[in-house]
């Protein structure tokens, strides 16, 4: 027993060592552990007052979701730091995005009402939430995913209907919903795409944000409400392509601070981080890539193109119906470097820019081929005047007209 002990690793190791058996047999490890080791270094070191119930003060869950701009940050002499962990250390950002927006966020989630995150999609709503609830309580577990067939007991609480019918109804019979188990442990939920629920599921928050309280009507005497503990608060995310917050009702609404997620708007951080995002999805498949710069440019301008619907230059664009996010542009850069990296032959990754952008355009609209034609024709093929690698571009052109597409 004492042996099992000395080898059963703390939360903090398990997370700063990727080698341990359980990671690598996970693709991707939740916010709390990947960024365990910074976790900790925080929480050791912050002496700023919290708001009840929270893991960090609401500047360092900032610092930790924006970074500390290449300063570090050293922990005072008497900080008592968990074994292994640095005494100074750089926080990487890992939202791109407003400051201000992060410490709206949080400080909404320190108030009465709810957080909803709402903006296009692959825009960093569901990555923001994640690491929101990492830093301010320790988990991001706690997690409902919006569908249409979600009901009101998703949202609540259902049985366990074995129990429930041999012995009746009692605390022990429950099934939490992660709603439930927030409230109870005073920490954040999450409701991811919470419009796709219908209004009527999602009204059933209602009293869950305003009163704080859960009735539950079948269990008798104290059992049948539950009081949120301190810290306890919902942060939601609404996809503005899928069904709008347009349906959600009125009295949900006022329930909820709205803060709109924009997409990146420098170009060169938007390069930056699409080139982090897919060395770092790589390297969780093993894979350890060299990006290629030049891809990264191209990929991105032609994504911002598509997605603005104008150049830099001024030129205009047609946009696609496809979303043309941040988030797919890493999927791309990734896609095209792990064919480089599985097959030697593969030397050239412009050459597959064409092929994965059709892959991403050609979903909902069957003239979304022509838009990515006319794209070529107009600003690819200017460029290419001037450009060898828009030349380049310009030169594959018969890829998207000779791909066979049904959609
Ligand atoms: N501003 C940003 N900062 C950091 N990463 C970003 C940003 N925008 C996009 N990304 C990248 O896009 C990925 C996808 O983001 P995420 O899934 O959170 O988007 P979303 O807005 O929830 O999309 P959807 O509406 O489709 O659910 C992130 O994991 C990250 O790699
Ligand atoms: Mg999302």
């Amino acid at each position: 027993m004492a042996k099992k002990k000395a080898v059963r690793k703390t939360k903090a190791e398990t997370a700063a060592s990727p080698a341990s058996p359980q990671d690598s047999a996970r693709q991707q490890a939740p916010a709390e552990e990947r960024y365990g080791e910074e976790l900790a270094f925080l929480r050791a070191i912050d002496s700023a007052p919290r708001p009840a119930g929270w893991q960090l003060s609401p500047e360092r869950v900032v610092d930790f979701l924006c970074g500390t701009d290449g300063e570090s940050i050293r922990a005072p002499a008497a900080a008592q730091l968990p074994a292994d962990t640095s005494r100074s250390m750089k926080l990487e950002a890992k939202f791109v995005g407003p400051r201000s927006l992060v410490e709206r966020c949080v400080v909404t989630l320190a108030g009465e009402r709810g957080l909803l995150l709402v903006g296009q999609p692959g825009t960093a709503k569901s990555m923001l939430g994640e690491l929101l609830s990492a830093a301010i309580s320790g988990t991001s577990a706690l997690t409902i995913q919006g569908t249409a067939g979600a009901s009101e007991d998703h949202l609540r609480y259902g049985w366990n209907y074995a129990m429930l019918l041999d012995q009746g109804p009692r605390p022990e019979a429950l099934v939490p919903s992660p709603v439930l188990t927030g409230m109870k442990q005073g920490a954040l939920v999450r409701i991811e795409e919470i419009t796709r629920c219908l209004p009527e599921v999602q009204d059933a928050l209602i009293s869950i944000l305003s009163e704080r309280r859960l009735m539950i009507p079948e269990l008798s005497g104290e059992a049948g409400s539950v009081f949120a503990a301190p810290g306890f608060n919902l942060i939601a995310t609404a996809n503005l392509r899928d069904r709008g917050v347009s349906e959600m009702s009125a009295a949900l609404k006022r329930r909820f601070n709205f803060e709109t997620v924009m997409p990146i708007s420098d170009p060169q951080q938007e390069v930056l981080l699409v080139g982090d995002r897919a060395r770092a999805v790589l390297q969780e498949s093993g894979i350890t890539p060299e990006v290629d710069r030049r891809l990264l440019e191209i990929l991105v301008t032609t994504f911002r193109d598509l997605r603005d619907g104008r150049t830099d230059e001024g030129w205009s664009v047609e946009r696609p119906a496809a979303v043309m996010s941040t988030a797919e542009a890493v999927t791309v850069a990734a896609a095209i470097t792990r064919q480089g990296a599985f097959f030697a032959s593969q030397k050239d990754p412009v050459s597959l820019v064409p092929g994965y952008l059709l892959g991403v355009v050609f979903k909902d609209n069957s003239d979304d081929r022509d838009r990515l034609l006319a794209y070529w024709d107009g600003p690819v093929r200017r460029r290419s005047e001037s450009d060898a690698l828009w030349k380049r571009m310009y030169e594959l052109r018969h890829v998207l007209e000779d791909a066979e597409l049904e959609i």
